[in-house]
């Protein structure tokens, strides 16, 4: 089954509640982290994770565009996290086998991200430790971007790899999702999709992830 993650980046801030409500229907709520040093933009944080977690019972896919996120994998896995999702670009090896280790004793679904330029094979070390990668459609930092059709070729990849070992992971992409491009990512292998302007742009949002889930 195809999974839906809008992304609270496209949200009314003001209203985050009533807008995280009207995407209910979705399968997990993406919680994008932006340090202002890992990416050129500043998001949400903490705080934000709470109160978010307070408010729904969704699966908070939470998404840190972060330097060094090993330094706080603990704290956003207590603010309520469910999925945490670490760049590979921002730590070493070591690190970031740290960050998903502990994330697994913790509790919490451990998750790499890459962006579009580093190479499918740079996820190998990751699979066995994680229940989800997920692939970067754009540059990370910004919604609202084009979605990069020549990553679909690293979408494959990952899911090869993961049938071939037999491990149960999930294949994410994130930014640029349309009704179009989302079966462009499903036909590569993705069977979760995150949406941010698609979704929140959308008139009737419960019918946009429907046909966003129906994508083939
Ligand atoms: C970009 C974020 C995305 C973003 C997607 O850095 O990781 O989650 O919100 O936005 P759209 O769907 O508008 O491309
Ligand atoms: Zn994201």
């Amino acid at each position: 089954m195809i999974k839906i993650a809008p992304s609270i980046l496209a949200a009314d801030f003001a209203r985050l509640g009533e807008d995280i409500r009207s995407i209910a229907a979705a399968d997990y709520l993406h919680f994008d982290v932006m340090d202002g040093l890992f990416v050129p933009n500043i998001s949400v944080g903490i705080p934000v994770l709470q109160s978010v977690r307070k408010f729904t019972d969704m699966t908070l896919d939470v998404h840190l565009m972060i330097d060094r996120p090993l330094r706080y994998v603990e704290q956003f896995a207590a603010a309520g996290a469910d999925i945490i999702n670490c760049h590979i670009e921002a730590d070493t090896e070591e690190n970031t086998l740290a960050a998903l280790k502990r994330i697994r004793e913790l509790g919490k679904v451990p998750a790499v991200t890459v962006k579009p330029k580093t190479a499918a094979e740079a996820l190998e070390p990751y699979y066995e430790l994680c229940g989800l990668v997920l692939i970067m459609t754009v540059e990370p930092g910004f919604g609202g971007q084009s979605f990069m059709a020549d990553i679909m070729p690293k979408v494959a990849a990952a899911r090869d790899y993961i049938e071939r070992h037999g491990l149960a992971c999930e294949v994410e992409v994130d930014g640029g999702i349309n009704p179009v491009t989302a079966v462009t990512a499903v036909n590569a292998g993705a069977n979760v999709l995150v949406a941010g302007s698609d979704v929140f742009k959308a008139a009737d949002r419960a019918a946009r992830i429907a046909q966003l889930r129906n994508a083939k």
